[in-house]
């Protein structure tokens, strides 16, 4: 059964190596993550299967890596800088700030209790600001970026001029994204600092709404395919009050986290908003000439945006299970062998030097391809469970009957079951079994 309480995967994460608070030493940096060795391993895991089905498997997507610092005029032109805002009201008596419309009641403070304590609610713009050069002031201001999308809208016209992509197309990009938000928690669900995984998909406008469709069911796809029960997702379409100022329609994959529904990854129709203020404020053309038509047109834009921070969240409360081996109890992550940390984990079963030299020279041969772990400490049942623990598909127990028939045994997490393999047919064994 998934995690039910959000603090199992606090506490597994900080146990096991996956997710530290920062700054941890001078007392923690509020909301601000550090990612472990397993944890650095399986974001990255996160973002390649994103990469995988959003530009390797696609000919029709590019990807690029675009500059975190902006100028100004990019953000006044994208309409961050005007509303790109939360409301904020503070209360009087216990001085707690809350974003308002997160608010149960309006009137009532959820910290204090009293009412008719809140200030008028102030427009709190979500940006990070800093200061380009040696002089901080007026001229030297320039913003973090709050989302990856507009390095995809600023570099269309040269994503066109050097690639010979057109309409439909995308600009794919991963990486990260600061929002000074008002109210960030529930462990790496919302905080300041993140990473995102964003396409920006150009379609004629006549073809929007097709592809808004398309997206919205591929992206659905993505989270089940990695192994995300149909029960803890739904599609859910935005109220006309909700939408982004970009947005001509967006619809939310949410995931059953265990306070309840809540965003995953939204799929926005965000129409010419984007090409059109930045033509208009740039001066520059950002449209498309279909020369078989002798069309010129500007085309709109579908975005699956996703975050890779809160998708490794969600991953990880999906994949949490406790069942018990051998009238032993164990938890295990029954994570997709794309995202586990770790594919395969080389336990020779003991640490005689005997051992050690056919061990090494498994744990080489499958390191060659895959992320492997090896250990050689502690009884071989507590290896196990710690590579349960953390997700690790396979087990190859290397023994001292491995020195005579030249075979070893994979162990399967899930079922627990054991196969013995030769040496000489390990890697066709393995990929067999993962899939890859
Ligand atoms: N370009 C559109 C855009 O940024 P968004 O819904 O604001 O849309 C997309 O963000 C995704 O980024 C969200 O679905 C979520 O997964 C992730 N995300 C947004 N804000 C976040 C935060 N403060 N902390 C962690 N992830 C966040």
């Amino acid at each position: 059964m998934p995690a039910t309480e959000l603090d199992q995967i606090v506490n597994l994460c900080k146990r096991r190596g996956f997710v530290y608070p920062s700054a941890e030493i001078y007392g923690g940096f509020r909301s601000t993550y550090d990612y472990g060795p397993l944890g650095a391993l399986m974001l990255r895991n996160v973002k390649e299967a994103w990469l995988r089905a959003m530009v390797q498997l696609r000919d029709d997507v590019v990807l690029i890596d675009a500059s975190i610092l902006g100028p100004p005029p990019v953000y006044e032109a994208s309409g961050h800088l005007a509303n790109f805002t939360d409301p904020l009201v503070d209360c009087t008596n216990c001085k707690q700030r809350f974003r308002q419309d997160q608010l149960d009641d309006p009137d009532l403070c959820p910290s204090c209790g009293k009412r008719g304590t809140f200030t008028d609610p102030r427009n709190f713009n979500l940006m990070f600001k800093t200061f380009a050069g040696p002089v901080e002031g007026a001229g030297a201001e320039v913003y973090l970026r709050p989302e990856t999308a507009q390095g995809m809208f600023l570099n269309f016209a040269n994503v066109l001029n050097t690639t010979r992509k057109k309409p439909p197309f995308g600009i794919a990009q991963v990486g990260k994204s600061f929002r000074n938000e008002i109210t960030p928690g529930n462990f790496v669900f919302r905080t300041r600092e993140f990473e995102q995984m964003e396409m920006e998909f150009f379609v004629p406008p006549a073809d929007a709404d097709r592809w808004y469709e398309f997206w919205c069911a591929e992206r659905l796809n993505w989270y089940r395919a990695l192994g995300i029960p149909d029960a803890m997702l739904r599609l859910r379409a935005h109220d006309a009050d909700e939408l982004s100022h970009y947005s001509r329609g967006t619809s939310d994959v949410e995931f059953a986290y265990p306070w309840g529904w809540g965003e995953l990854e939204g799929i926005a129709n965000r129409g010419d908003f984007d090409l059109t203020q930045h033509a208009n404020h740039s001066g520059e053309k950002l449209d498309y000439f279909d020369q078989a038509t002798n069309e010129r047109y500007r085309p709109y834009v579908i975005e699956p945006a996703a975050g890779a921070t809160r998708a490794m969240m969600a991953f990880l409360l999906a994949a949490y299970d406790e069942d018990v081996i051998n009238d032993e109890p164990r938890t295990v992550l029954r994570l997709h062998p794309r995202l586990a940390p770790y594919k395969v984990a080389v336990l020779p079963l003991s640490k005689k030097d005997t051992l050690t030299p056919l061990a090494r020279q498994v744990y080489a041969t499958l390191a060659d391809r895959y992320l492997v772990d090896y250990d050689e400490t502690q009884a071989i049942g507590r290896r196990y469970r710690r590579q349960d623990e953390v997700g690790t598909p396979l087990c190859v127990t290397v023994d001292f009957d491995s020195l005579d028939d030249g075979a070893v045994t994979i162990r399967e997490r899930d079922s627990t079951q054991q196969q013995r393999v030769p040496i000489a047919d390990l890697l066709n064994a393995i990929g067999d079994k993962l899939g890859f």
